[in-house]
């Protein structure tokens, strides 16, 4: 008969809010991973998974030591809590800033399942990549409810930023992301993108791409505003499909070359996707993630209400939301493994103050949308309606993130060892989603009133229950997130 381990150092309040020592049972739940689906007790101790064991063996095994708490997953699923590897907390843009901090965004990413974001450092024009880094564990530290690590934004691949790539991957910064887009502020040449791809196949790092063909883009925009064109939708109007596929080409282009893998964010499209499948076809190791927007919204949200077009303002992001005839492709993406992430790209302003700067100009409207709290909600849809299996799920929320960006085994799986980031999923609980009932600091929802089936009934941070049943239950929550030092690329 198996013996539950027990930590020797006995009940200690583990630094960062963990409880070691601490004992917790999840019991009679059906565990899902990215690859099974089991029923199972799960056993946590010390902020880790310490045993799954049969629910026919309870008895015995607590023989060995009853559980300090028990949680009743009777009816639910069990899973790796969700890991957002693209978020924007505090981020400066267009005039003004993201209006979650690392305090509000994560305690609201925790109440919708997610345990884990990876946030975007920016190396500002002119500076070093390490003054960029510095800024932004100043901005999650003491304030980050759960676990959060850093992609690197490169705005200059000088001789001096590739030698600093070293250090910080070195120190846990394992991703960089590069911009074909927004000229001027973060967009670099392709030489730049094809120096940095060179350099982070030496260190084993990975190149994401923001790939939409920037300098074209901004003709387009001057020329909608010279002809009068203010509305919101003229954001999706002025930047085509094609610039997003095109760059697409062009990234997976340059990393074939550099021969390294590459990595889309936010792909919105269905030729995008394309140029990303015929890659693959090719044996390439390019990936790509998709957004919940993308799935969910389109550009006639973009477009607004009659009389009030105005209302699409709060779906202004880069890429633009498309047509609705690109979801089934994107959703087909999801299913074939196409692509291989759900993240959120959360980036959210207030219609109020803030996106109202662009009133008068589309182009003043700062991108980005909130997303961190809603996208578990929103993908179940998905698993509701057979258009992903559970387990599928469970891959492109929590566990391909952990691969692909070198935190697997410790994060994004069910295992003996892994960190108890564990999330107790009921699939008969209904929440309408809208500002009020979401704890994203916006005031608004892109789903105000829209009704899910499905939601988490208890979050589990390290070990220590953080959530439950959509209020925030641990002693304590700003700070209590601790960086993750991230591994090179992970498949
Ligand atoms: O609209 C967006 N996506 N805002 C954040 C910046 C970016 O490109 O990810
Ligand atoms: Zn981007
Ligand atoms: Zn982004």
């Amino acid at each position: 008969m198996a013996v539950l381990p027990r930590s020797p150092a006995g009940r200690v309040r583990a630094a960062g809010g963990g409880l070691r020592g601490m004992r917790t049972l999840i019991k009679d739940g059906t565990v899902v991973t990215a690859s099974d689906t089991f029923a199972s007790d799960v056993w946590i101790e010390g902020g880790k998974i310490v045993a799954l064991t049969d629910p026919s063996q309870r008895a015995a095994l607590t023989g060995s030591g009853q559980p300090d708490r028990t949680v009743d997953a009777k009816g639910k699923y069990v899973f790796p809590g969700g890991i957002d590897c693209h978020t924007h907390m505090d981020l400066p843009f267009g005039g003004t800033t993201a209006s979650d901090d690392f305090d509000t965004g994560t305690v609201a990413a925790a109440h919708g399942g997610t345990t884990t974001i990876v946030d975007f450092a920016i190396q500002s024009k002119g500076s070093s990549m390490r003054a960029g880094l510095d800024a932004w564990h100043a901005k999650a530290e003491g304030k980050a409810a759960i676990d959060y690590g850093f992609h690197m934004i490169m705005t200059e691949a000088n001789p001096g930023t590739l030698e600093e790539m070293g250090g910080l991957v070195r120190e846990g910064i394992t991703s960089f992301k590069m911009f074909m887009a927004y000229p001027g502020v973060f967009l670099v040449d392709d030489q730049q993108i094809f120096r940095a791809m060179l350099r982070a196949g030496e260190l084993g790092a990975l190149i994401t791409m923001h790939a939409e063909i920037g300098l074209p883009i901004d003709v387009l925009v001057q020329r909608a505003l010279s002809e009068g064109h203010t509305a919101p939708v003229y954001h999706a109007l002025t930047r085509p499909e094609v610039a997003e596929a095109t760059g697409t080409e062009r990234a997976i282009a340059l990393a074939e070359m550099a021969k390294v893998p590459v990595y889309m964010v936010h792909l919105s499209a269905q030729r995008a996707l394309e140029r990303v499948m015929e890659a693959r076809d090719r044996g390439l190791p390019a990936y790509a993630e998709t957004c919940p927007q993308y799935l969910f919204c389109s550009e006639d949200d973009l477009r607004g209400e009659p009389g009030n077009p105005w209302k699409g303002a709060g779906y202004v992001c880069t890429p633009p939301l498309r047509p609705a005839h690109h979801h089934a492709h994107l959703w087909r993406g999801l299913r074939n493994y196409d692509l291989q992430v759900v993240a959120t790209d959360h980036c959210p302003f207030c219609m109020k103050d803030q996106k109202e700067l662009g009133r008068n100009d589309f182009s003043k409207i700062p991108n980005g949308m909130p997303g961190v709290e809603t996208r578990l909600y929103l993908l179940w849809e998905g698993v509701r309606d057979g258009r992903i299996s559970m387990n599928r799920f469970v891959e492109i929320t929590s566990t391909a993130p952990a691969k692909i960006f070198g935190m697997y085994g410790k994060k994004g799986t069910m295992a003996v060892g892994a960190d108890a980031d564990v999330v107790v999923w009921d699939p008969n609980q209904e929440k309408v989603l809208g500002k009020d009932t979401l704890h994203m600091r916006v005031d608004y929802s892109p789903f105000e009133g829209r009704k899910v089936i499905g939601a988490p009934s208890a979050v589990f941070s390290r070990g220590e229950l953080v959530v439950e049943h959509d209020q925030w239950v641990a002693k304590q929550k700003q700070g209590r997130g601790q960086f993750v030092r991230r591994g090179t690329f992970g498949l």
